[in-house]
């Protein structure tokens, strides 16, 4: 992948590492669609902001039809908390899926035609080692990411002919908003989008951002 050829979608873009992906993307050269729930707060030099909001199917539609010279899409919105799946309200339970799957499918129903129609391109999809590491304190936002992450390994098969690679992000804390109650190492989202990149520009199918990462998968066979 050329970024300088790249059109990007990114979601949840005005802060944390969707912002990073944004800067990132127009430091090489992409033209970059910056969504996010209140775009008139968005302050990336050199993006198009565009409202998007992935709990708001209309308003995915809205922008898939504004940017039409997408080639890239990146479901990065995410929100925190989650809670314990048997304390927790179904409202908030439902809405960890509304955020994480089904607003991620519902933006790649949307743009992966438009992305086909442009000659082809990329998803990337933001998932989290909560995918396969389940506590209860976060276990709603732990079954949003594991759907995410089934969701990421379905829709690459269909999408592989169309010309559209897809690759899931897993990643232990990152020094954003989201982590910010956690002490401890975290890593630098501005790290992250930089080898997430790459590895997009490669088509790879997973980035396993640390080590935490790439221990609790390999792990996943090991008795409970
Ligand atoms: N931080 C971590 O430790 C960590 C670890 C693993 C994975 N992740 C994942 O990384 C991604 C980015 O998280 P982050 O750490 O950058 O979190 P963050 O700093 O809390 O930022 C979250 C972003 O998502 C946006 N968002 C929330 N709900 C949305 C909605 N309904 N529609 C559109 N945008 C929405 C927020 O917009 P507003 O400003 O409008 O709220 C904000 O831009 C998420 O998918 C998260 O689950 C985070």
């Amino acid at each position: 992948m050329d970024f300088t050829k790249t059109v990007a979608v990114v979601t949840g873009a005005n802060r944390g590492l969707g912002r990073k992906f944004a800067e990132e993307l127009v430091a090489r050269g992409a033209k970059v669609y910056a969504t996010a729930r209140r775009p008139e707060t968005m302050d990336i030099e050199g993006v198009t902001p565009l409202r998007l909001d992935v709990t708001d199917h209309s308003s995915i539609e809205a922008a898939a039809k504004v940017a039409t010279d997408a080639t890239l899409l990146i479901n990065n919105a995410g929100k925190d908390g989650g809670g314990d799946l048997l304390t927790t309200t179904l409202d908030e339970i439902r809405e960890q899926l509304e955020v994480h799957y089904i607003g991620s499918l519902a933006a790649i129903r949307a743009f992966a035609p438009v992305i086909e129609a442009n000659g082809g391109g990329a998803v990337l999809n933001v998932a989290s080692v909560l995918s396969w590491a389940h506590f209860p304190g976060v276990g709603s936002y732990s079954v949003a990411k594991a759907a995410e992450w089934a969701m990421t390994n379905a829709v690459r098969q269909t999408l592989a002919p169309k010309g559209i690679t897809v690759t899931g992000l897993h990643v232990g804390y990152m020094d954003t908003d989201m982590a910010a109650h956690v002490d401890g190492s975290k890593s630098d989202p501005a790290e992250v989008a930089k080898v997430t990149l790459d590895a997009v520009a490669n088509g790879d199918a997973e980035v396993l951002f640390d080590e935490l990462t790439r221990n609790v998968k390999a792990g996943l066979s090991a008795a409970l």
